[in-house]
């Protein structure tokens, strides 16, 4: 039986007590019963009583969606049509001309997905964009205003824009290949269409005014983003899995010698007795004294971050009393915990208490919950909730979220780690994703695509070929989510490469200086929904990404040339007002695309230019950021650690017009804040005057800054 959820009862309850709105039918005879304002939920056939969020706990933030301007489905609903056959649902939308398609799972070469055929299903990235990803969140975004979850944990097969139907309204054009040159190997389609292997599905639509607003909806439904703990915006650094405590400590005096900024170090496989499987223990040899390491650690400033895969070895201290409550196979000779199950959460969060929590462990890094085919669950596995083999792999890493999270709330305390998988449902939990994959461009991509799915990724840096790589990965590190170093295999450290040291440094110190700019970024993502770093296409107004090029035929190269799309993957929102435009190993220049307005180069306030497409030349030292004009940036002084209580702040202004910034503070560590504990600062500047001020509401409680100091950039 399933149990109660926490989400799913929330939901009913909203449309009993609230009487949220009329359903009306339509299409297929489907009911749209609204949710909120501008949600819809639709059940079609008899759908699974596991979905991507019925196990899950978090709360949908519904106040705050509906304070979002209110707007209808911009789609004739009569056009989107569902039916059951053959046990499996047939879900279909429709696409206009101009039409663009954005989400549809964490992507690492594509960004718009009209073109692409796939099936979502968890898995580590292995080299295209076929599906298999480490979030296949079932969500599209569509450039009308409008998204629909495709609430299954299922693997959904996806024609985004490729099938053409009989009874299409916009046929492609009748061609002949005899006599056309432009004929087109990829018939135009009008169709966006899904089919989901079980006889039923819920669907939920999202609509808003732009697709910053339908993203904005869809994340406050599933909880709204995540705010981490201040200390979790620092450096990372991950130490070789096989290192001691000494080794880690004398690697932390190295940060301290070097002057290079540390917040958080994390201990690979190593810390524990045995891995894959895991023992949850820590290993004596390596760890003789847990409790004092930690507590060293935390004396200087840094939190500690563990290691850890699902399956559990055999000589685990809860191995026989977990064993009824895993499933029927096994990982590297571990038993799988069934973590939708009660009894699973209560014995694996006292192991994870005893051993490691109460030790003042600040997270985890869970690795392996997205699986090859060869690892996690096969689909022949079954859990004893239940749960298919199938629906398992769909939601692992979310349950795995879900878990982790439950017990450091349970303690009022924030956490921030790592994690493998994810899919709908995850976007409050404390986690993001990272893999093994090391395409530099590509993980750019992914960052830009994480912010249409509601979840968060980190291109971390590993290794590099040559001292500029290591530079330009480290700079686009520093200006995501995550900014860490992962040297678990090799043991690089950020000094690594002697002729960049300097660089490296500084814009490691730039991320520390940014820390009181990115955590309102990630107040805005939790309580109003707006991805913290984000896509261009989901600041209003950019408009770039053309729907297609025609492909032209060639007997060499390739006689049938699918259309070309012409997508931004490589320039990306930070905050409020940055634009970030990294340049890769090999580069000297690159083109930027300016949405509107006036913009100005982040280092030195100059105009660079206004709603147009530039060329920059940066040069080894920095990468290209650029601010709107009024952009504010709230800064601290540069530093290695994030300072415990109050701070000086320096706010930068840029441009001409006078402009306001609303800076979020809270004690950034507890979940004080969801009681309302924390105050917004209102800053307002005025270049023309070369003045500002710093207004605390009445009342307001301060935590971080003590004095604030504007600085006109222009
Ligand atoms: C990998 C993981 C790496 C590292 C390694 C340790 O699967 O992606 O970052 O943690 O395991 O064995």
């Amino acid at each position: 039986m399933r149990k109660g959820v926490l989400f799913a009862g929330f939901v009913i309850a909203l449309m009993v007590c609230c009487g949220c709105g009329p359903s009306t039918r339509s299409g297929g005879g489907v009911e749209y019963q609204k949710v909120a304002s501008g949600v819809w939920n639709v059940e079609v056939g008899k759908p699974d009583k596991v979905n991507l969020l019925s196990e899950l706990e978090f709360t949908p933030k519904i106040d705050a969606i509906n304070a979002i301007e209110e707007v209808d489905l911009p789609v004739d609903k009569s056009e989107i049509t569902t039916e059951v056959f053959d046990g499996k649902t047939y879900i279909r939308f429709p696409l206009d001309k101009e039409e663009k398609i954005y989400g549809l799972g964490l992507n690492f070469k594509s960004v718009q997905q009209r073109g692409r055929i796939t099936r979502l299903h968890v898995d580590h990235y292995g080299g295209s964009d076929n599906g298999r990803t480490h979030a296949p969140v079932p969500f599209f975004v569509s450039s009308k205003g409008y998204g629909v979850l495709i609430n299954a944990a299922r693997y959904i097969d996806v024609y985004a824009g490729t099938s053409v139907r009989k009874d299409s309204k916009n046929p492609p054009k009748l061609q002949n290949r005899n006599t056309d040159r432009d004929w087109n190997p990829q018939p135009y389609s009008d169709n966006l269409e899904f089919l989901v292997p079980a006889e039923g599905v819920e669907l939920v639509f999202f609509a808003g005014k732009n697709m910053l607003d339908v993203v904005r909806r869809f994340n406050l439904y599933n909880g709204g983003g995540v705010l981490p703990p201040k200390w979790g915006l620092g450096f990372w650094q991950r130490v070789p899995t096989l290192y001691s405590d000494k080794q880690v400590e004398e690697e932390v005096n190295e940060f301290k010698k070097r002057d290079f900024p540390l917040s958080v170090i994390g201990l690979e496989p190593g810390w524990m007795t045995r891995s894959y499987p895991c023992t949850y223990q820590w290993d004596p040899r390596r760890f003789p004294s847990p409790d004092s390491f930690v507590e060293n650690m935390s004396a200087q400033g840094i939190k500690v971050n563990l290691w850890v895969n699902p399956g559990v070895a055999p000589d685990c201290d809860i191995a026989s009393e977990i064993e009824p409550y895993t499933g029927t196979h096994t990982e590297w000779n571990g038993m799988l915990p069934d973590y939708s199950m009660k009894e699973t959460k209560e014995i694996m969060g006292r192991h994870f208490e005893k051993n490691v929590i109460s030790k003042g462990v600040s997270g985890f890094k869970m690795d392996e919950n997205d699986g090859y085919d060869s690892w996690v669950a096969p689909d022949v596995a079954k859990y004893p909730s239940g749960i298919s083999g199938e629906q398992m792999r769909q939601i692992y890493g979310s349950l795995m979220q879900s878990f982790m999270t439950g017990l450091y709330k349970e303690k009022n305390e924030r956490t921030y780690g790592l994690v493998r998988a994810g899919n709908a449902g995850t976007t409050s939990y404390p986690f993001v994703i990272y893999n093994d994959y090391y395409n530099h461009r590509d993980f750019i991509t992914a960052l830009i695509n994480s912010s249409f799915i509601g979840v968060l990724w980190t291109p971390e840096v590993r290794a590099s070929k040559t001292s500029e790589e290591w530079l330009r990965r480290m700079q686009t590190v520093c200006f995501s989510p995550l900014a860490m170093l992962n040297a678990w295999a090799d043991g690089t450290k950020p000094w690594s490469f002697t002729d960049v040291e300097r660089q490296v440094k500084d814009v490691m110190k730039l991320r520390m200086s940014l820390i009181p700019y990115l955590y309102t970024a990630f107040a805005r993502y939790a309580f109003e929904g707006i991805p913290p770093v984000r896509a261009m296409s989901l600041e209003p107004g950019f408009e770039m990404e053309a729907t297609y090029d025609q492909g032209v035929l060639d007997s060499t190269d390739n006689p049938y040339k699918m259309a070309r799309r012409q997508e931004m993957k490589d320039q990306f929102m930070v905050g409020e007002s940055l634009l970030v435009a990294p340049l890769f190993a090999g580069e000297t220049e690159r083109t930027v695309v300016l949405p509107d307005g006036k913009w100005y180069d982040f280092y030195t306030g100059k105009l660079v230019g206004e709603s147009e497409k530039i060329t920059v030349k940066p040069g080894l030292d920095k990468i290209p950021v650029f601010v709107k004009d009024g952009g504010m940036i709230p800064m601290y002084e540069p530093m290695t650690s994030i300072p415990e209580g109050q701070a000086p702040v320096i706010v930068r202004h840029y441009g001409s017009k006078a402009s306001t910034f609303e800076l979020y503070d809270d004690d950034g560590q507890t979940y004080d804040y969801e009681k309302g504990a924390f105050t917004w600062i209102s800053l307002s500047a005025d270049p023309a005057s070369k003045t500002g001020k710093a207004i605390v509401p009445e009342g307001g409680k301060v935590w971080s800054f003590s004095d604030f100091k504007f600085e006109f950039m222009k």
